[in-house]
């Protein structure tokens, strides 16, 4: 058992497709192509702005994201774009998301968040999510101005509980953020929902599972 359980957020508990799932009415064809734009580019300006030092928050790079996507795709209404950003502050949570948290809360270890969102941001999508009831806190890299896979944004985790790297488990569906908690030296749960392949292979996770529910 870990001294604490560290959940990335966007992609890992809350499903960052599902805003464009909801609005999908006003962006067909374009949608599933938008959706993966959008997030590939605020992933994208996140290690370059975090590799310039020249920060900016999430939800700016969020809305810059989706403007780019967009544009790519065509352009979209404002109406979609107001919807969409809005759709984002409320993503769904993943269904083995709850469960998952109850059961490791239950067992006595911490459950936190780990998280490039903005502090206002997190809050919000936990409670949206309904997720608030087992988690300890959302951490964010928001006061450092750098993102993950800074290994600053892992060292939160430490100097917020006292703890050794290897006393914290780290599940993330994003397979970047695993190899940068993994060489920081938390133990590490790729959770791969997709099949996606497996890339940093000098990082490998500790283990590959299928879905919260097999932690
Ligand atoms: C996060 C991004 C990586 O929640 O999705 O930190």
């Amino acid at each position: 058992m870990a001294a604490v359980y560290v959940f990335d957020a966007y992609g890992t508990l809350f499903d960052v497709h599902s805003a464009v799932a909801r609005c999908r009415s006003l962006l067909e064809p374009r949608a599933e192509n938008l959706s993966e734009i959008w997030r590939t580019k605020q992933l994208e300006y996140t290690w370059t702005r975090s590799l310039m030092g020249a920060y900016q928050d999430f939800d700016t790079l969020t809305a810059q994201a989706l403007d780019f996507a967009a544009a790519r795709c065509g352009g979209i209404s404002a109406e979609a774009r107001a919807k969409l950003l809005e759709a984002y502050k409320d993503l769904s949570a993943f269904a083995d998301a709850a469960p998952a948290l109850e059961r490791l809360r239950a067992s006595g270890g911490a459950c936190v968040i780990l998280s490039n969102g903005t502090p206002p941001a997190l809050a919000r999508a936990v409670a949206a999510a309904g997720l608030g009831a087992w988690l300890d806190e959302s951490l964010s890299v928001d006061p450092l101005r750098l993102y993950k896979t800074a290994p600053q944004a892992y060292e939160l985790v430490l100097r917020r509980y006292r703890v050794a790297p290897q006393e914290v488990a780290f599940q993330s569906s994003n397979r970047w953020d695993i190899a940068g908690a993994k060489k920081f030296g938390f133990s590490t749960n790729w959770i791969n929902r997709s099949g996606a392949p497996d890339e940093y292979a000098d990082l490998a996770p500790d283990r590959v599972l299928s879905s919260l529910a097999e932690l």
